[in-house]
């Protein structure tokens, strides 16, 4: 019997569920968070809600690619993504945040100096700031969450999204990385206020801990996701790619047919491009001609497609050639979007 006991875990090691995420621990006692929240539901809301975004996540990316992509990448595509991998991300990224900037009053630490200052900038004052958030909150129809984010220009702005979305993802139309969610769905104040929303907003503001928010702060400023979420704004080179891709990948498998039939669209999405303005940190020169020598090629390759031949074999390869060097030139511009 005792030599079986290794083969079973290793089966069970095999067929189980990978442990990508787990369940992080809440920082303080459930009882830590009264009057303010309940002891029973921090109980509930960690242990069974929490746990099973978590859960369930695993599942659902047990034995695919998704199992080595970060979570910001999880989020960031969450309109390419199942319904199941967009909600339990969702939830577990949202949660986790949400116990990080809870803390009880003894526990909660100063606002810095920084953040101070962008709060006055923006919203003047933070009680300002907080009826904005407020308002976000009680307006969100249904479950949510309300945020405080900082924006691709580096701002600070208030927004709402339904269920488990957050402003990382790319279902969101104002995009940022959160310092701040406040949940709003039933299951995190129903116990004790029931459906009075509003008076748990009240409740929750006293647990904010500043501290973890302005750290929150800081470190999106120095993320490198902000620059991401600003060109993934850039919806003319996302329209431009997509046709890019539907027509050079079969290409290199040796199918011109979506490029001689599609020419025109990909010419067409290359001056709309070129005519876009790029996202700020991208708004330069060298893009500007990159962007430029994109739309030529485009033209080029249109025009070559339209002009009659009695060699097919010979235009495929002319074609080829010219819809490769479309993409070395596509990636250039991207590559610079990153510099
Ligand atoms: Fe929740």
């Amino acid at each position: 019997m005792k030599h079986l006991l290794p083969i079973f875990f290793l089966f069970l090691t095999v067929n189980g569920i990978a442990q990508v995420y787990s369940l992080p621990n809440l920082p303080y006692s459930f009882d830590a968070y009264e009057p303010f929240i309940d002891a029973q539901t921090m109980e509930i809301h960690h242990d069974k809600h929490h746990a099973g975004y978590v859960n369930n996540l695993n599942k659902a990316i047990t034995g695919t690619a998704m199992e080595k992509v970060s979570m910001e990448d999880l989020l960031m595509y969450a309109s390419f993504r199942s319904a199941s991998v967009r909600n339990n991300a969702g939830g577990h990224y949202n949660h986790s945040l949400f116990w990080d900037i809870l803390a009880p009053k003894e526990k909660q630490g100063p606002i810095s100096s920084e953040l101070q200052k962008a709060i006055d900038a923006k919203f003047t004052s933070i009680d300002s700031l907080i009826a904005t958030v407020n308002k976000a909150a009680t307006s969100r129809f249904g479950s949510g969450w309300a945020w405080i984010m900082v924006t691709p220009t580096g701002e600070l702005a208030v927004v709402s999204t339904g269920n488990q979305d957050n402003p990382i993802m790319d279902i969101s139309t104002d995009r940022g990385i959160p310092i701040l969610g406040i949940d709003v769905w039933e299951h995190a104040y129903y116990l004790k206020y029931q459906n009075k929303r509003a008076a748990y907003l009240s409740g929750v503001w006293s647990l904010i801990n500043w501290e973890v928010v302005s750290q929150k702060y800081t470190a999106a400023l120095n993320n490198p996701l902000l620059k991401e979420l600003e060109k993934d704004n850039w919806l003319a080179i996302k329209d431009f790619h997509k046709v890019m891709a539907q027509t050079f990948h079969p290409a290199e498998e040796k199918n011109m047919t979506p490029l001689r039939t599609r020419s025109g669209e990909l010419y067409a999405k290359s001056i709309l491009l070129k005519n876009s303005t790029p996202p700020l940190s991208a708004n330069n020169a060298r893009v500007q001609q990159a962007l430029s020598k994109l739309e030529k090629q485009c033209f080029d390759i249109h025009q070559l497609v339209q002009k009659p031949t009695k060699d097919e074999a010979r235009k495929d390869a002319q074609l080829f050639e010219m819809i490769s060097k479309a993409h070395d030139i596509f990636h250039e511009v991207e590559g610079l979007c990153h510099d």
